[in-house]
């Protein structure tokens, strides 16, 4: 029997998948014996489950970090274009950061009282995103919790409505796709005995009819939404979907909830002052206190005036409950606060973001001369600092899209090539992310890594 020219490519890249996973471990001894010991304590043998989907087969173990370059515990350097899957889009320890934390760490972390730094933080997290009132949280996910819990305070409405392959954090809300044309969990895996049809809804981006659809029934107290997808390869907006998804919202009493966790990449307002959107809501994280968890969300003077209506601004005199299910204990801590502050004055500055851009088109422009010199079936998409590689012909327009597209045995060969050639991007996709210490060396290394693995597929006649 002939096997299909895909079944054959697949064999072969399962081949030299094994090969590449096999000189991982060879050069990473340290690191493969660390891994079994993790495997002792921890539920998926990493402090975090995200650490053990390295394409490797094992996550490199970190001495330090600097910069735009890690060094393993087995002497291996690598170019880090995954900066953390972007909590350290400002560079591995920035000085201005370091310095800030080191003096905040002798004054005091944590007090459930506010610093001054904040005061700083406020006015400027107004004058970069546009909105009036600000709160910190410890992380995206949480500040995405807290938008959503004001969403449904002021509406009264129960669901969140998300397109098919978001990724917004570990929020239950937004763990629903589209696969086969049936809505479900995330990977239609993981029943976890929630009825996502009472708190979600889902449709495909760009899908403004469904949007639509969706919104006409009242039920829906905000969309969660990225500006551009960036979580299941990167899916860009169709010309005048903001401008549409606003005017539904709008229109329906939905609250617009803009997520620029990854999206900051797209300069110091991240794509929502770039492109002059205008959500009720904004949440960024990871990046903005440089590395020290910690994300904001921001609310319009509308969405603030209707928070107050329920909950008053001012404290009362009488005690009474004080949860308000928003944010935690160390939410705003001194800490963050401090470091945040270095962030926003020293290490996201628009200076820095111009260097970081340049970088990030110049890789973006020779991974597409080696696609277009040998004709492969793949694009590449830039968000300011961040640029991808797809293995598709063109930019996919929605989740099914990418569901029907995506190569993902490719991209994790790939992934064990980069790691071997000592160059790291997020574990997820192929998603590569500059900070200010990027150097053009480090993105011309990238070209002559990603040229050998094309040499490579050639050689194996994959592509
Ligand atoms: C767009 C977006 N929002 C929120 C989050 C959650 O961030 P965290 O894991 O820091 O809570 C992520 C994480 O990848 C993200 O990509």
């Amino acid at each position: 029997m002939k096997l299909s020219k895909q079944v054959t490519a697949d064999m072969t890249i399962e081949t030299l998948l094994d090969a590449e996973q096999a000189r991982f471990l060879k050069s990473h001894p340290r690191s493969a014996a660390a891994w079994r010991k993790g495997e002792e304590s921890f539920l998926f043998g990493g402090p975090s489950h995200w650490m053990r989907r390295w394409a490797g087969g094992f996550p490199a173990y970190v001495d330090e970090a600097h910069g735009a370059r890690i060094r393993d515990i087995d002497g291996h350097d690598y170019v880090d274009f995954c900066l953390g899957d972007t909590g350290a889009m400002c560079g591995h320890t920035p000085a201005a950061v370091l310095r800030a934390a080191q003096r905040q760490l002798a004054r005091g972390t944590t007090m459930m009282l506010p610093t001054e730094d904040s005061l700083w933080i406020g006015e400027e997290l107004t004058r970069r995103f546009g909105l009036p009132f600000w709160t910190l949280t410890t992380s995206a996910t949480d500040a995405n919790r807290g938008a959503i819990r004001i969403a449904r305070m002021i509406t009264g409405r129960p669901k969140v409505l998300v397109f098919s392959g978001c990724y917004h954090g570990g929020v239950e809300e937004a763990h629903v796709e589209i696969r086969d044309g049936r809505i479900g969990l995330r990977n239609m895996i993981h029943p976890n005995g929630v009825n996502h049809a009472e708190v979600s809804k889902v449709v495909e981006f760009n899908d403004l009819a469904a949007l639509e659809l969706a919104l006409a029934e009242g039920d829906v107290a905000c969309v969660l939404t990225e500006p551009i997808m960036t979580n299941f390869g990167m899916i860009p907006p169709d010309d005048g979907f903001h401008a549409a998804v606003r005017e539904l919202t709008r229109r329906t009493g939905t609250i617009l909830v803009i997520d620029e966790t990854h999206t900051l990449s797209s300069g110091p307002g991240g794509y929502t002052a770039l492109h002059g959107l205008k959500p009720d809501i904004l949440v960024a994280g990871k990046a903005i206190a440089g590395g020290i968890p910690a994300a904001v969300f921001g609310l319009s003077q509308e969405v603030a005036e209707r928070v107050w209506k329920i909950v008053p601004r001012v404290n009362p005199r009488t005690r009474q409950s004080a949860h308000l299910g928003i944010g935690g204990t160390l939410a705003g801590n001194a800490l963050t606060v401090a470091t945040m502050r270095a962030v926003l004055e020293e290490v996201l500055t628009p200076a820095n973001y111009g260097h970081m851009l340049g970088l990030a088109t110049r890789l973006a422009e020779d991974a597409r001369a080696i696609i277009s010199a040998h004709h492969l079936p793949w694009h590449v998409t830039q968000v300011g600092a961040r640029a991808e590689i797809m293995f598709m012909p063109r930019p996919p327009k929605s989740g099914a899209d990418v569901i029907a597209g995506r190569r993902a045995n490719l991209e994790t060969l790939l992934h064990a090539f980069y790691m071997n050639e000592g160059i790291l991007v997020t574990p997820f996709h192929t998603m590569f992310l500059m900070c200010p210490a990027t150097e053009a060396v480090e993105v011309a290394r990238h070209a002559d890594v990603f040229a050998r693995f094309v040499a490579l597929l050639q050689q194996a006649k994959v592509v």
